[in-house]
């Protein structure tokens, strides 16, 4: 079973990718978290779970949502994530949170995909060359992550040093807190702010 969370569809295309690959049900968690409703959630194939990284870590509404959530049925699971270049530490949080959970955690694979962080000019959006690169790079590494699912093996991916996490867990509330707020993205009569300019 494959689940995901996505806000401009980068996940989205992948989730929904492995799942037609594994021949597997997709399952958008977003109403789910909405409505937080926590009813079983039961696979026979392993559990495969797709988020996008915001600052460093898997969105935290989505982390909590998990952690409360029930999963029965197979006890394996992996992680994909999407991110602009850096998944900081979201495996091993997810590492954490599903060893607890007493469920076999079987490794994560980043994908670098187009930034979607508009609401602040510190991030720029890449030009179109570079967007349908990195669709095309992330396409091409689907098939060696597939086949490794497919064959039980467990993801590989970068290694996490020590001080990224000590570093992300207590700088992720605070960026969020003072550098991810509304009012830097809104909509007006002359079109959309973003922070220091507009577009139409
Ligand atoms: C609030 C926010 C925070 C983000 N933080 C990171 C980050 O720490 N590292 C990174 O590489 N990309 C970061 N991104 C970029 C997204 O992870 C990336 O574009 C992702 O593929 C978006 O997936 P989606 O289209 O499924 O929502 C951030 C995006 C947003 C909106």
């Amino acid at each position: 079973m494959v689940l995901y969370f996505s806000a401009t569809g980068n996940t989205e295309f992948i989730a929904q990718e492995i799942a037609r690959r594994l021949d597997d049900v997709c399952i958008n968690l977003l109403d789910r978290v909405k409505t937080d409703d926590h009813s079983e959630l039961h696979s026979d194939k392993p559990f495969i779970i797709c988020a996008p990284v915001y600052v460093c870590e898997m969105p935290r509404f989505m982390s909590k949502y998990l952690k409360n959530q029930i999963f029965t049925g197979h006890k394996d699971i992996y992680f994909i994530f999407t991110s602009g270049g850096y998944c900081g530490i979201s495996g091993q949080l997810a590492k954490s949170m599903f060893r607890k959970k007493k469920m076999n955690y079987r490794g994560h694979a980043e994908f670098k995909m187009p930034r979607n962080y508009a609401a602040n000019d510190s991030y720029p959006m890449l030009e179109k060359s570079e967007v349908e690169n990195r669709i095309l790079k992330s396409y091409e590494k689907l098939t060696s992550v597939v086949a490794d699912i497919k064959a039980g093996k467990k993801l590989t991916a970068r290694h996490i040093f020590l001080f990224e996490t000590i570093i992300t867990v207590p700088f992720n509330p605070v960026w969020c807190k003072y550098k991810l707020l509304a009012k830097d993205f809104y909509s007006t009569d002359k079109g959309h702010r973003i922070r220091n300019y507009y577009t139409k």
